[in-house]
């Protein structure tokens, strides 16, 4: 399905980095059939010798010489890239893109062609193959792009679904944030570790077991988080203090407040974007 197809992946940074990656790790393609581009040279040929795929400095011949291009840009620079490839669109190529925040109709009203467009949203665990990648496709698109935007993210995700545009940016909002709020969690156990004696590498080790048996836990278990808190909250004993304080703290309220601030960025970006 992949197998013969050239893959461009415009801006090569964290993400395009790893997408290339998946693919090449998967053999599906050839990292010589993946054409990655960047402003600076020393960038790519960085990722040349790393990955040994093909490297270019302009975001208009690379789109020209692939059958699937994904825009990896931030959505900040997505307007010259698209201006850039816009006069060269053709509609056999399919155009995917992985930024936050921006819709479809942005990216539709900007090319002002009727092309064959997915929005998708990977997660960050592209490296582990683990997480879930959502999908939106444009009235343009067909089984057979579908079966190719799938297989391309089956590359870097555990799963892939497809989803209404409108529930996206929910999805990669408490995605990205629900991630976040863990290494934020994960960094303050680890200090909090050193704090009550243990050695640094022990309480790195502990922190990190202790969330992944915590969340495996809650899978394996078929209860409520707040079922398996009442559980290790023995009465009059030493967990229910420390949960008393992270209460009075206002931890759940925090932890709410920034998916809600991460969602209205999203917001921002699509008003700043002009399509709200
Ligand atoms: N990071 C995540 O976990 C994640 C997850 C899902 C989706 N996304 C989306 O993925 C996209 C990329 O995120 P990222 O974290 O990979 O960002 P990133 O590391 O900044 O990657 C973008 C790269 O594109 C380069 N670039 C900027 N303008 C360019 C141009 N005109 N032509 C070619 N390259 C150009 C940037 O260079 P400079 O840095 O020098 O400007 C940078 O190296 C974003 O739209 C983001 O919303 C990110």
């Amino acid at each position: 399905m992949l197998e013969n197809k050239r893959i461009g992946l415009l801006g090569a940074g964290v993400m395009a980095e790893v997408i290339a990656s998946g693919l090449a790790r998967s053999k599906l393609v050839q990292p010589a059939d993946i054409v990655m581009t960047h402003y600076r040279q020393d960038r790519l040929d960085e990722l040349q010798d790393r990955l040994g795929v093909e490297g270019s400095l302009k975001n208009r011949e690379a789109y020209e010489r692939c059958h699937i291009v994904v825009l990896c840009v931030r959505p900040q620079a997505m307007t010259t890239v698209l201006d850039e490839i816009s006069p060269v669109l053709r509609g056999d190529v399919l155009l995917v893109s992985i930024a936050a925040g921006l819709p479809i109709s942005f990216y539709e009203r900007r090319l002002g062609r009727d092309i064959p467009f997915v929005r998708a949203m990977p997660t960050f665990f592209g490296r582990i193959k683990a997480g879930t990648t959502g999908l939106a496709l444009n009235r343009h698109t067909s089984a057979e792009h579908l079966a190719l935007v799938s297989r391309l993210f089956d590359t870097v995700s555990a799963h892939v679904v497809v989803m209404p545009e409108d529930e996206i940016d929910a999805f990669t909002t408490f995605g990205s944030t629900t991630t976040a709020t863990v290494y934020v969690l994960l960094d303050a156990l680890i200090t909090a570790g050193s704090l009550v004696g243990l050695r640094h590498q022990a309480s790195h080790s502990r922190a990190i077991e202790q969330v992944v048996a915590a969340a495996q836990n809650v899978v394996a278990s078929d209860k409520l988080p707040s079922q398996l808190l009442d559980e290790i909250c023995t009465p009059g004993g030493v967990t229910v203090e420390g949960v008393k304080v992270l209460e009075e703290k206002a931890m759940r309220g925090t932890v709410i407040e920034g998916v809600l601030a991460a969602t209205e960025r999203a917001r921002d970006l699509r008003r700043a974007s002009g399509t709200e």
